[in-house]
């Protein structure tokens, strides 16, 4: 079972050209040196076809985006749990605003994850459904308004109360869930505000990826918690 240290972050490579091919193993060997000289949890989770390389050329930790709730066999375009088990991956991302699941899904690749001892990080967009991904006894639920994703405005600014009113009622439900937020993060700034709001780290793309030195961007990131 990993046992992660507080504060989290985990970078969500997306589709961004910025973080796909020979990129995203340039961003990852980023995020891997940042998390040394920082000494903070930093997780990957890029695009299914990066898996491997940066499990073999790194020692990030490394997070799917997506496990489609499949079993072996006709199932054209599919990302199988089975295979991205075998590239090295040592967690994933579920039900993401850009990649939504039924909760009857969810429920099947979560426990997948859970079985295997793997991180599971189930997404959510408002504080009902991050309760109903709290009963799922992920790792992780991370709380990401839709409207604030790639936005630029932080969540932890411009919707502090879903933050907090998540936490709270995610705690009520199983206090071994860690809350994540995300959605507009960027800064040091937003990171540590988060975390006064109860947050145990952050989920987040664009402000990292984009960055003109995401290495630096990380660093500064985490330097006010
Ligand atoms: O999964 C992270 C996410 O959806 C937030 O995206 O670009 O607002 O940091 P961004």
């Amino acid at each position: 079972m990993y046992k992660l240290k507080s504060p989290i972050v985990i970078l969500n490579f997306k589709t961004y050209l910025e973080s796909s091919g020979e990129n995203a193993l340039k961003l990852a060997k980023s995020l891997e040196s940042a998390a040394q000289e920082s000494g903070t949890t930093m997780i990957a989770a890029p695009q299914t076809a990066d898996i491997f390389r940066i499990k073999e050329e790194t020692s990030i930790l490394t997070m799917s985006q997506h496990i489609d709730a499949i079993d072996a066999g006709s199932n054209t375009g599919s990302a199988l749990f089975e295979t991205l088990l075998s590239a090295g991956i040592d967690g994933s991302l579920l039900n993401h605003s850009e990649q939504r699941m039924e909760l009857a899904d969810i429920d099947l690749v979560n426990e997948k994850l859970l079985e295997n001892n793997l991180i599971s990080c189930i997404c959510s967009n408002n504080i009902k459904t991050s309760m109903a991904a709290a009963t799922l006894n992920p790792q992780f639920v991370a709380i990401e308004p839709p409207e604030l994703i790639g936005s630029g405005i932080p969540v932890s600014q411009a919707e502090p109360e879903v933050v907090e009113g998540t936490v709270r009622a995610v705690k009520k439900i199983n206090k071994s869930v860690k809350v994540l937020c995300g959605a507009g993060i960027s800064t040091g700034e937003d990171m540590a505000q988060a975390m006064e709001l109860g947050a145990e780290g952050v989920l987040l793309a664009s402000g990292i990826v984009k960055a003109d030195n995401p290495k630096e961007a990380l660093l500064d990131l985490v330097s006010k918690i």
